[in-house]
């Protein structure tokens, strides 16, 4: 037999050899559990299993303890230690006594508050419908359209009519918001006004003069005057008028209104806070007749 031949015999055998004696090492540690306690502790152990040793002798009195009854006996008294002493309740304390907070603390109270914003409300109402009440009563004032508005001097009125163009004789008052008109005075057209005006308007024209409302009858759009036709002549619905504000055609229902005239001290007045309604359709006073092509 060759050395190698041992050699590969014994070396496996040896290697088979040394594994079985480490796993029977092994198994033996397992069974006798892991570890081995110091000298030191296993007297604490001793000490604290003595200090308990009354309470956890055995049944037979005997003295003697087991393994798991003095394991037992160390938990049930590191339980012991470990349990939270008992807390005292403490007795239940009661609300003091309420007292109300004096006034300067308190400061406004809710019900003071609701008092005053409640009058307050009421006084701010009735002083509103109060302003509201004399303004309504208050004297209109004069010089605005509404009132009694000087316009000129006949000879500046009369001026401003001579002048205006391309329309001849016409002239606007925008403050009366209203044209003033040349009213022939000759005895037939007089006598032919006095067949269809009365009161402050007619005695505008023996004077010479009629102030007609810019504002159409029909529904109320400004009327123009047309330089052409010598009319007025509405933009919105077709309606004329020749130059005194009788209607000549179109859905007007009548002449255009017209407020009185008066001179005072030399001066022309139209009264536009009484309004005079426009003479019937058919009218005719003055025989104007259409003086060229419509605008409208
Ligand atoms: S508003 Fe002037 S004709 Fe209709």
């Amino acid at each position: 037999m060759t050395t190698g031949t041992i050699l590969a015999t014994a070396v496996p055998i040896i290697v088979v050899l040394g594994a079985v004696v480490a796993f029977v090492s092994l198994r033996r540690r397992d069974a006798t559990g892991l570890g081995h306690l110091s000298r030191e502790t296993r007297q604490r152990d001793e000490q604290a299993l003595s200090a308990v040793g009354a309470s956890t002798a055995e049944p037979d009195g005997s003295g003697a303890f087991g393994i798991s009854a003095q394991a037992q006996a160390l938990e049930r008294a590191v339980a012991a230690e470990r349990q939270p002493a008992p807390v005292a309740a403490a007795p239940p304390e009661l609300p003091e006594d309420w007292a109300p907070p004096p006034p300067s603390e308190v400061g406004v109270t809710r019900r003071q508050f609701l008092n005053r914003s409640s009058t307050l409300l009421m006084a701010t109402g009735l002083g509103t419908f109060s302003a509201a009440m004399l303004a309504f009563l208050w004297p209109r004032p004069t010089g605005g359209f509404g009132s009694k508005i000087k316009i000129g001097t006949v000879a500046a009125v009369d001026e401003a009519i001579a002048s205006s163009t391309p329309a001849e004789n016409f002239s606007y008052f925008s403050e009366a918001q209203s044209y003033l008109q040349p009213y022939p005075t000759d005895a037939a057209t007089l006598s032919n006004a006095e067949t269809t005006y009365g009161g402050a308007v007619l005695d505008g024209m023996r004077m010479g003069y009629v102030a007609l409302w810019q504002v159409c009858p029909h529904l109320g759009c400004k009327v123009p005057v047309c330089g052409s036709s010598q009319w007025f002549e509405c933009p919105c619905h077709g309606s004329k008028y020749n130059r005194v504000g009788e209607k000549k055609s179109g859905p007007a229902p009548r002449g255009m209104d017209r407020f009185p005239v008066t001179i005072e001290g030399g001066s022309v007045y139209i009264d536009t806070g009484t309004v005079s309604q426009g003479p019937a359709i058919g009218t005719d006073t003055t025989g104007q007749g259409l003086e060229g092509p419509h605008c409208a």
